[in-house]
């Protein structure tokens, strides 16, 4: 049983299409394993993203991150890391297939919708920053 962190970025809230994206990860055969609404601060959001801090669009990626709740989730089963990417499409929507999330939601690179975890090592590191043990029921 493999692990991985999806976020619901705060645009995925704000348009409203958090219900619709959460049954397609179901409807797949991922079991939900821990969920939650949270808004980050700017050292959570740091954290999460501490890969990449010296990247140019680092701040941009945190204020983003930072503008408004956002829902947490691990989800769990086969091959959930590739199998959930895939699912999520290019990080740049405009070059993200149609059936793919960020194909079919999302036009901008900044408001992309859905984050996930992109190696088991991520994952593991991931989850922690959002989750106790005590929170994640598989
Ligand atoms: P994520 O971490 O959100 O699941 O996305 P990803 O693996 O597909 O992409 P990653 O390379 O990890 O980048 C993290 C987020 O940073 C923003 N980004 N902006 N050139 C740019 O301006 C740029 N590149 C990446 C995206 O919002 C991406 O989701
Ligand atoms: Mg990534």
């Amino acid at each position: 049983m493999e692990k991985t962190l999806l976020l619901l970025k705060p645009d995925a809230i704000a348009r409203g299409v958090c219900g619709q994206i959460i049954d397609r990860f179901e409807k797949r055969g991922f079991q939900i394993a821990a969920m939650k609404m949270l808004q980050l601060t700017k050292e959570q959001a740091a954290i999460h993203y501490q890969d990449h801090k010296e990247k140019p669009f680092f701040q941009d990626l945190v204020d983003f991150i930072i503008s408004g709740p956002l829902i947490a989730m691990v989800i769990a089963g086969e091959n959930t890391i590739h199998a959930s990417r895939g699912m999520m499409g290019s990080t740049n929507p405009i070059d993200a297939t149609a059936g793919t999330i960020r194909g079919d939601f999302a036009l901008n690179i900044r408001n992309n919708i859905i984050h996930g975890s992109d190696s088991l090592i991520s994952a593991e590191r991931e989850i922690k920053v959002f989750f106790n043990e005590n929170e994640i029921y598989l």
